[in-house]
């Protein structure tokens, strides 16, 4: 197999918006308690954080975080997680048939968010049992300085200073049918337009993320977007895309091409938002929320909801899924993914941060440690922030998938760092062949002689190698040392073991 990517710097899809590298915090399973929040635990601060998930959080390079939910949102009461801890009731959490303790609210994410180090909070209202009222109490509570009752409740709860939450999203995936209060495109759309028409007579420079499809492969995938679009454009920033990947049947190849259903999705909804702006006649722009993306093994034992009318855990373990080598290179193209649709993409969440589906897992009183899913996502967060995307002009010999037909072996993407760096990001989505990649710089980039290169590569010879609590470091990303540079030539040739992701920097 064999691929060149040729590095332009006239070409340009856009800059890399910080919010590329957010991700989600919801009330499910351990994501909250015992993942970020675990008073007693050796390593909790004075407000109960676990300090050693935020040294990994911010090794992460996550950002913006949206929360509470989530299907969690479509039932939660706000007000519930504000005020003296001891007077918060605990509540039935439907979607995840577990019990709500209220321990962990809106100032508890808050204060943790200050502590990671400034990131941004996107805050959810719940559009499934409730509506406009609530969304408003929510961001008078939330966003006012002071002088009307809910103002002065945040205030007496210790939070003087107002959140000030910019980006909001209308409700979560509204077209589900398992949502807690799911609608019509038509209900949906009216309802959205009026909260965020609402929303906007308390500030209209908030940012608004109305719900687009669940998934791709929705019935009314398209009709929907059209349907709430055509209701709500000029009210909204963003529209929100939600996928999870993971094999169907055993079908490897198809899995390891995910990023192409990914750029579909992604270039199809692109295309919803412009024929609706035309029919429209809006002058106003609208760009893709992917609020929720990763590899997902829904079908697995590990997402099943506990059962019963008596069983109500609180914290269950849920949704646990330990990453393989083959889940974080399929993450990692969806990465590349993200990074190609950069002009489309303004803002992305990777579901979810810590033991639900995430990057960081926790034992309760013991450590916590880095899946394999964690290395694609730190090392674009590091190389890629601030930067510039490059068109990618790329070649490859093509793959053979169930799913999707004939698919390009190595999918690449090419980024200018702030500092005039350059990083390419590289997947091999073969099953048994390493591929020949060369990369192509361009004439402008200056001073070949003295630049330096490195290439590190996640890869493992059993594709299903994972990390665990008794082996927290089997997968990391190693030095690829075929990799070679040949300034006269302006060319970096390096070999890609098969299932494998390179950043090349
Ligand atoms: O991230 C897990 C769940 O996936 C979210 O609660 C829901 O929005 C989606 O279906």
């Amino acid at each position: 197999q064999k691929a060149q990517l040729i590095v332009d710097e006239d070409f340009e899809i856009g800059q890399v918006n910080d919010r590329l590298f957010g991700s989600f915090v919801e009330h499910l399973g351990r994501c909250v308690y015992t993942g970020l929040y675990e008073p007693g635990h050796p390593t909790a601060d004075a407000n109960g954080f676990r300090r050693d998930v935020i040294d990994l959080v911010r090794e992460l390079g996550a950002t913006t975080i949206r929360y509470p939910g989530g299907n969690f949102v479509s039932g939660y009461r706000w007000e519930d997680g504000v005020g003296p801890k001891g007077g918060r009731p605990r509540r039935l959490d439907e979607a995840w048939h577990s019990t709500e303790t209220n321990q962990f609210g809106l100032h508890e994410m808050a204060t943790w968010l200050d502590t990671v180090g400034g990131n941004e909070l996107m805050e959810a209202v719940n559009l499934g049992t409730r509506g406009l009222e609530d969304a408003l109490d929510l961001l008078e509570y939330a966003n006012i300085p002071g002088g009307t009752a809910l103002s002065e409740a945040r205030r007496a709860n210790g939070a003087d200073e107002p959140f000030n939450i910019r980006m909001w999203c209308l409700g979560n995936e509204m077209d589900g049918p398992w949502q807690m209060g799911h609608k019509s495109a038509e209900d949906y759309g009216t309802l959205a337009a009026s909260v965020a028409r609402g929303m906007r007579q308390i500030d209209p420079d908030l940012e608004l993320v109305v719900c687009g499809s669940s998934a791709h492969n929705m019935p009314t995938f398209g009709s929907w977007e059209e349907t709430v679009l055509t209701k709500a454009y000029d009210l909204v920033d963003f529209v929100s895309c939600h996928a999870y990947y993971e094999p169907h049947d055993g079908d490897m190849a198809s899995f390891l091409a995910s990023g192409v259903d990914m750029d579909g999705f992604i270039k199809d909804v692109a295309a919803l938002i412009a024929a609706s702006k035309a029919r429209l006649k809006s002058k106003h722009d609208v760009y893709i929320s992917f609020d929720e993306w990763n590899v997902w093994y829904q079908s697995a034992e590990a997402s099943r909801n506990p059962e019963g009318i008596g069983n109500w855990p609180v914290a269950p373990h849920l949704l646990e899924d330990v990453y393989s080598v083959a889940d974080a290179v399929v993450f990692g193209d969806l990465m590349i993914t993200l990074l190609k649709n950069a002009d489309h993409v303004r803002s992305a969440s990777l579901a979810q941060l810590v033991n639900v589906i995430a990057p960081i897992m926790t034992e309760p009183g013991g450590p916590a440690w880095r899946q394999t899913t964690f290395y694609p996502f730190s090392t674009v967060a590091r190389l890629a922030k601030g930067g510039t995307v490059l068109e990618p002009k790329l070649e490859s010999t093509q793959v053979e998938t169930g799913q999707y037909g004939s698919v390009d072996t190595v999918d690449s993407v090419a980024v200018r760092g702030a500092d005039g760096s350059i990083s390419v990001f590289a997947v091999n989505r073969s099953l048994d062949e390493a591929a020949e990649f060369e990369v192509s710089l361009p004439e402008s980039l200056s001073d070949l002689g003295s630049r330096t290169l490195t290439a590190s590569t996640l890869h493992d010879d059993d594709i299903h190698t994972r990390n665990t609590l008794e082996s927290q470091n089997r997968v990391v990303p190693k030095t690829n040392t075929t990799a070679k540079f040949d300034p006269a030539r302006r060319t970096v040739n390096i070999t890609l073991p098969p299932v494998s992701w390179t950043a090349i920097h």
